[in-house]
């Protein structure tokens, strides 16, 4: 994994497949400006657009150039910058170079073959359908063959898969072209400045790691809730849904780092080792165990916004699930009898992804005998968006004669230490595929065990079962949700913003 104040990757060449979609322009290039603002990219390094749209390189770094400069003036997305830094914009400008092509024809790759040459990422910005094609376009060209002359990588964007079976054979068919270390399939989540840190926090502290455990741990909820709808993706939306979009993939990382044993380095074999390990131990998801939602129409942010089924590409009658929550068993020595909750939604409340441990009672009721009614739980919370940070909940006494108790807490941000660096959350990822650490990024087995977890769920849901839940937009979630943690004796957080 990269850190702060690291040498330039090595140069190589970039291709990206999908030089004109939303992912390149909002997130790639916002993230390879930041790079280079950084210093962390080689002089050798050049970026080539592939895409079927008639474009010249001129044309290609027009229009990037007015996408970038749109963002200082568009605060919505995840790169709003005040200014754009000319120089690193130029850097990086000179650089792009545009190629013509359909993903499914030889022609593309056999002129792709006259530009590359040395060190090369093939990244695939792409709809899914195109991963196998491409990757099996590139490797027809020889363009995958590893020599003497350079690394050849390839990422792969979400979502790998659509199912178990449908991830097991893209990884078959494009594991027969190139070997495992060759493939960085990526999780953006894996890029988020505290997911990175829970591990810094679990590891490079005496203090938490031997409470993480079953004996001090009552249970924890992983949230990822979003005010945002599905705006003008219901294509792609309809057949995903939010199980497929977010849990096999977003939720299970935060679950994984939260979870998992301890690796016996951060090289990347040893902590994915111990990622398919814990998602291997996360016991497959019965229907009795999940609950979902799809909002209605209702009010948010100050304004009305209309129900899932009335928004553009989504059919009035849509059984899809815009929420989901769940409940899951780990089965390994560390977490048994121990509930993981989980919840995920769009045109929740609030925005906020945040995980919650909260740890069991005091075992010894001393203070029972005050005014004190209960104590409240000890809950540590690990913030990831929209503040990075973590929030401590205790009890002390309250100032005054009576013993009485009541809970309080301690509030960490991230930027109250740390001068906040620009970052959309692929400039780690992109870095690190360039210097070879594959720690953040999913290896096949991750991936698999991911899909495999969700399966009963994905085939009750293909038979028609648990029909979605009607949640009002701006609300916490369906009813259902909450009659689901209250079996176990547990609450959801309350999702208010802070
Ligand atoms: C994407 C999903 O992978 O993650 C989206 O397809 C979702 O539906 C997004 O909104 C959430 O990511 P973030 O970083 O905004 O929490």
């Amino acid at each position: 994994m990269s850190a702060a104040g690291t040498k330039p990757a090595p140069p190589c060449v970039l291709v990206i497949f999908g030089a004109g979609g939303d992912l390149t322009k909002r997130l790639v290039m916002p993230a390879l400006y930041n790079l280079a603002g950084a210093g962390l990219l080689d002089q050798g390094l050049k970026i080539i657009g592939v895409d079927h749209v008639a474009n010249t390189d001129d044309g290609w770094r027009q229009a990037l150039t007015e996408t970038m400069r749109s963002f200082t003036e568009d605060k919505t997305g995840e790169f709003h910058p005040d200014a754009i830094d000319e120089t690193a914009w130029e850097w990086i400008s000179q650089r792009l170079h545009y190629v013509q092509g359909d993903f499914e024809r030889p022609e593309t790759y056999a002129t792709l073959s006259g530009h590359v040459s040395g060190n090369a990422i093939f990244y695939l910005a792409v709809a899914a359908r195109f991963f196998g094609p491409v990757v099996e376009g590139l490797a027809a060209s020889g363009l995958l063959a590893e020599g003497e002359t350079g690394f050849r990588r390839v990422i792969i964007e979400k979502p790998f898969g659509a199912d178990l079976p449908s991830a097991q054979a893209l990884n078959a068919r494009i594991l027969k072209l190139a070997d495992e270390s060759q493939y960085y399939r990526i999780d953006h989540f894996l890029g988020k400045e505290t997911v990175q840190s829970i591990l810094a926090m679990r590891f490079a502290n005496g203090m938490f790691e031997p409470m993480w455990r079953r004996e001090y741990i009552d249970h924890v909820e992983i949230t990822a809730a979003e005010t945002v709808g599905v705006e003008q993706r219901g294509g792609f939306y309809e057949p995903t849904g939010a199980l497929r979009d977010m849990v096999p993939n977003h939720m299970f990382q935060l679950l994984s780092v939260v979870a998992m044993e301890p690796p016996d380095s951060l090289a990347a074999e040893a902590v994915r080792s111990e990622k398919a390990k814990l998602l291997q131990a996360v016991r497959p998801i019965q229907p009795a165990d999940a609950v979902r939602g799809q909002y209605s129409a209702g009010r948010l942010l100050d304004r009305e916004v209309v129900g899932y089924r009335q928004e553009p590409h989504v059919s009035p009658e849509s059984r899809t699930e815009t929420y989901l929550a769940l409940k899951l068993t780990i089965d390994n020595w560390r977490w048994a009898g121990v509930p993981f909750y989980i919840r995920t939604g769009k045109r929740m409340a609030s925005r906020k992804t945040e995980i919650a441990v909260y740890y069991k009672e005091a075992p010894y009721q001393m203070f029972r005998h005050t005014s004190v009614a209960g104590l409240a739980a000890n809950v540590l919370r690990l913030q990831i968006d929209p503040v990075p940070g973590a929030k401590m909940q205790y009890n002390v006494k309250v100032p005054g004669p009576v013993m009485n108790i009541d809970a309080v807490h301690t509030t960490l941000r991230y930027s109250d230490f740390f001068a906040e660096k620009p970052n959309v959350g692929y400039e780690t990822l992109i870095y690190d595929c360039m210097i070879g650490d594959a720690t953040l990024f999913q290896r096949a087995d991750n991936i698999e065990a991911g899909w495999m977890a969700v399966e009963p769920l994905l085939a009750a849901f293909a038979r028609g079962e648990g029909t979605p839940e009607l949640y009002s937009a701006g609300s916490e979630g369906p009813a259902g949700a909450d009659a689901l943690l209250a079996s176990g004796g547990h609450r959801w957080s309350s999702l208010a913003a802070e």
